[in-house]
């Protein structure tokens, strides 16, 4: 069984005033649903995680807090940057790496990516990896084409267990646009997806847990978690509101366990 998972990327936005509200909300809102039966990660901006693994411990929240980025390096001369023993240190377990905005704003390459992953593991955080296709590589049919090598050059000689990290399918195109694909074009990708694991592991083997992204909301969650290979979802946009990242969670839960 596969835990569903909801993860609230806030990119660059809010301050650290609006996070706390933000957990003042999330305590009101909980949703009232059996724990074993979810699982929710916030992931802030790098300089709002310390003092949030401070108030999420003083509080009743059960919630994983992600970086949005790592270096690959544990220290040294890269100004600027945060490393994975850095985020372990101030109580962070997760960190998205390979996310699209970093790889077309900031030209992360798989092969970076590859390093972060590692660097990742080596520091014992769980990475969220993301793959994507553009429109234009969407139109020319080649969305199998660039997310197989994403993922096998973000791999290279990584082998992690299934529950070392999470995998997220965010069609760049999708991406703060209001557009998504229908739940069954991003049930096909995450099949392939899976499929992908399977070849490397076996056949019955536990893959990674599979995550939509792109233009998700509290509306559409439903449709997506039905499918069978959607395990939860990356939210961006949507997860700015605490009120409605609560409700996409219960949306998503419910329709999973329909
Ligand atoms: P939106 O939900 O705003 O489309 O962003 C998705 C995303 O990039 C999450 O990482």
């Amino acid at each position: 069984m596969r835990t569903p998972c909801f993860v609230a990327n806030w990119k660059m936005n809010k301050t650290l005033g609006e996070a706390q509200e933000y957990l003042r909300t999330l305590e009101k809102r909980w949703p009232h649903l059996p724990a074993s039966s979810w699982e929710a990660i916030l992931a802030p901006p790098f300089i709002m995680l310390a003092p949030m693994a401070e108030l999420l411990k003083a509080s009743t929240l059960r919630i994983g807090l992600a970086a949005q980025n790592v270096h690959f390096e544990d220290r040294g001369a890269y100004t600027g940057e945060i490393s994975p023993l850095m985020l372990r240190d101030v109580g962070c377990r997760y960190v998205i790496i390979g996310h699209s905005e970093r790889r077309t704003y900031f030209g992360e390459t798989n092969a970076l990516i590859h390093k972060k992953l590692a660097a990742a593991l080596r520091a014992g955080l769980i990475p969220i990896l993301c793959v994507g296709e553009t429109r234009e590589e969407r139109e020319e049919e080649k969305t199998w084409e660039v997310i197989e090598r994403q993922l096998r050059e973000g791999l290279d000689d990584l082998r992690p267990g299934p529950s070392d990290w999470l995998i997220a399918y965010e069609p760049v195109w999708a991406i703060g646009t209001g557009l998504t694909p229908t739940p069954a074009e991003a049930e096909a990708v995450h099949l392939q997806i899976r499929d992908f694991f399977r070849s490397l592991s076996g056949e019955e083997a536990d893959t990674p847990r599979i995550l939509y992204g792109g233009s998700v909301t509290d509306k559409n969650i439903a449709a997506f978690m039905q499918e069978e290979d959607i395990d939860g979802a990356l939210a961006g946009g949507a997860s700015l509101s605490a009120d409605s990242f609560c409700n996409m969670i219960e949306q998503g839960v419910k329709a999973k366990e329909r």
